[in-house]
């Protein structure tokens, strides 16, 4: 089986090429691989003629996408619509990745696969319309809608946590959104399954438990060794960032769970290894 990684250079690109070791894998970073140019992918698309593509490029910053939506939509809609269509000159099957920001946050049970989107950002706005490009333009594919992705040293939200305390300037986090924390290398997994398969659908894949970004940095700090106890809740308005997010977008993973699928484990579980033992800081 012939895999294209697109994204290979990010934080879930690059698990996910970690864990396909062993099988032909192009790792199309960004350098290689711009979504926004149709002539370009084509290019890359037709010359390794993938059985599967695994998308996980994106313009991922949520802020950025509301200053400019222009952007947003070249990357993670038109983008999504380009692959789509060389994939399915190909017969080639798309793994693509999306996100719980196109939920509004209103609800207050875990949505699930059936729940109705309505995005509250560009951001959000530009990934649902991912989904419709590669439902509209390509006959095999899985989009996979996840959560709060940590695993890259250096800049996830797991570091900036650790390295604001180490500074003595982390005074306050978020408590007013809450959604699952995801370990890019089990979500990593989860993708090569859905790839390996060719299994279609729309699919929710997070780790257990949800919680608010307060509740997962002081879990960050505990399992680091460090005392949180300096650190405050502050309120979504309070950090005033340009880009609204849902209040709660906790991802439910009922057509995962229903197809036999496994559970990933708890993500306080995963943190906890990624932490190394309870060891110092990534
Ligand atoms: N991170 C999260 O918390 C989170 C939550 C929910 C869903 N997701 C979804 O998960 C997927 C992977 O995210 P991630 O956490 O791995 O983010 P990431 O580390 O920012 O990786 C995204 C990669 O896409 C590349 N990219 C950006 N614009 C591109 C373009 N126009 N053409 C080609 N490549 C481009 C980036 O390259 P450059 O950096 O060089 O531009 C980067 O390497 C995305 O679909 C994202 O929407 C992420």
């Amino acid at each position: 089986m012939r895999i294209l990684v697109t994204g290979a250079g990010g934080q879930l690109g690059s698990a996910a090429v970690a864990r396909l070791g062993g099988r032909e894998v192009l790792a199309a970073d960004h350098a290689v691989l711009e979504l926004a140019d149709r002539e370009r992918v084509e290019q890359v698309v037709g010359a390794f003629a993938p059985d599967v593509v695994l998308n996980c490029a994106a313009l991922t910053d949520v802020d950025a996408c509301e200053r400019d939506p222009d952007l947003a939509y070249a990357t993670n809609a038109l983008g999504v619509r380009h692959l789509a269509v060389a994939a399915e000159r190909l017969g080639a099957h798309v793994v693509h990745v999306s996100t719980d920001y196109v939920f509004d946050g209103s609800q207050r049970r875990p949505y699930h696969e059936w729940d109705d989107p309505a995005p509250v950002s560009e951001y959000g706005r530009s990934k649902l319309g991912g989904e419709l490009e590669l439902a509209r333009h390509c006959r095999s594919w899985a989009v996979v809608r996840t959560s709060w992705v940590f695993g890259r040293r250096g800049s996830d939200f797991v570091s900036w946590v650790l390295d604001a305390h180490r500074r003595g300037e982390l005074r306050g986090l978020v408590d007013d959104q809450t959604s699952c924390p995801t370990y890019a290398p089990d979500l990593a997994a989860a993708l090569v399954r859905l790839a390996a398969g060719r299994l279609p659908g729309l699919f929710h894949v997070r780790n257990e438990g949800a919680c608010s970004r307060h509740r997962f940095g002081v879990d960050v700090l505990e399992l680091a060794g460090r005392d949180p106890s300096g650190v405050g809740t502050i309120t979504s308005a309070e950090l005033g960032r340009p880009a609204a997010r849902p209040a709660y977008s906790a991802l439910d993973d009922r057509a995962w769970r229903l197809a036999g699928l496994p559970p990933l484990r708890h993500y306080r579980e995963a943190l906890a290894e990624y932490l190394g033992d309870g060891g110092e800081a990534p």
